[in-house]
């Protein structure tokens, strides 16, 4: 078995984290979830008031504060899983609240702000064995990443899946208003200039409406089973 990187892209909330993490545990590759960053990034912005309740960025602030902002993963032996850090203050659930969200897409659209981040994932994937889920992977981070998945789902089913990961974690939303978020990042991550949401040309589609969490992590094992062979 050789080494290879996982890019996993696609439309918000369509399971990406889900195959990734569980593709991640099952081979011993690093998990690393690209959108945790930029939602780091907007959190901090809320955090200093960089950003306004109509979403326009002081973008000159940003910039120069950018360096000053550090992420990290860090594993919690309670849960087994990663959570995210943002200058040494857990902020995992903070990150995946509907406030965080209807920002996020206008901050990832920041030309500077993929820059940035963009450099810190090709760092984390230097060595390979990772698996990384995002919007740009397969295109931009990791353009040679050798196996390629892109996942879809209709916007309902994904808002509907999203709407009881919230109400799990004590942060119910209106339907609507998370259908709507849904809806207009897809739309944002679809239209903004630099690296725009869409598929690679040699990515595998992976539409994932109509199967269960683990007759996906079954087509997506045997995917990589054949890409790693040697
Ligand atoms: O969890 P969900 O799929 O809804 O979103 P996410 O993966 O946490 O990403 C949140 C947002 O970050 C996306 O809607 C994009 O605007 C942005 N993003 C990006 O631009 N590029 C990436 N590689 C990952 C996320």
């Amino acid at each position: 078995m050789k080494k290879i990187t996982v890019a996993v892209d696609g439309y918000s909330s369509c399971g990406k984290s889900t195959v990734a993490k569980a593709l991640a545990k099952q081979v011993g590759y690093v998990y690393v979830d690209s959108g945790a960053m930029y939602r780091c990034v907007t959190l901090y912005c809320q955090q200093k008031n960089l950003i306004s309740a109509e979403g326009v960025v002081e973008e000159v602030k940003l910039k120069s504060l950018l360096p000053q902002i550090k992420i990290e993963f860090v594993n919690n032996a309670e849960t087994g899983k990663a959570d995210t850090y943002l200058n040494g203050e857990n902020v995992e659930s903070e990150i995946r609240s509907l406030k965080v969200s209807n920002h996020v897409s206008i901050v990832a659209a920041i030309p500077f702000v993929r820059e940035a981040l963009v450099g810190m994932q090709q760092a984390m994937g230097k060595a390979k064995g990772v698996v990384m889920d995002g919007r740009d992977i397969g295109t931009t981070v990791f353009p040679d990443a050798e196996l390629k998945l892109f996942m879809t789902a209709s916007a309902e089913i994904r808002a509907q899946r999203r709407y009881l990961e919230l109400k799990e974690k004590g942060q119910e939303e209106p339907f609507e208003a998370i259908l709507e978020n849904v809806k207009q990042r897809d739309y944002l991550d679809e239209h903004r200039e630099v690296s725009p949401l869409r598929k690679a040309e040699d990515a595998i589609v992976l539409d994932n409406g109509e199967l269960t969490p683990e007759q996906q992590n079954e087509i997506v094992l045997k995917l990589f089973m054949e890409k790693a062979e040697d």
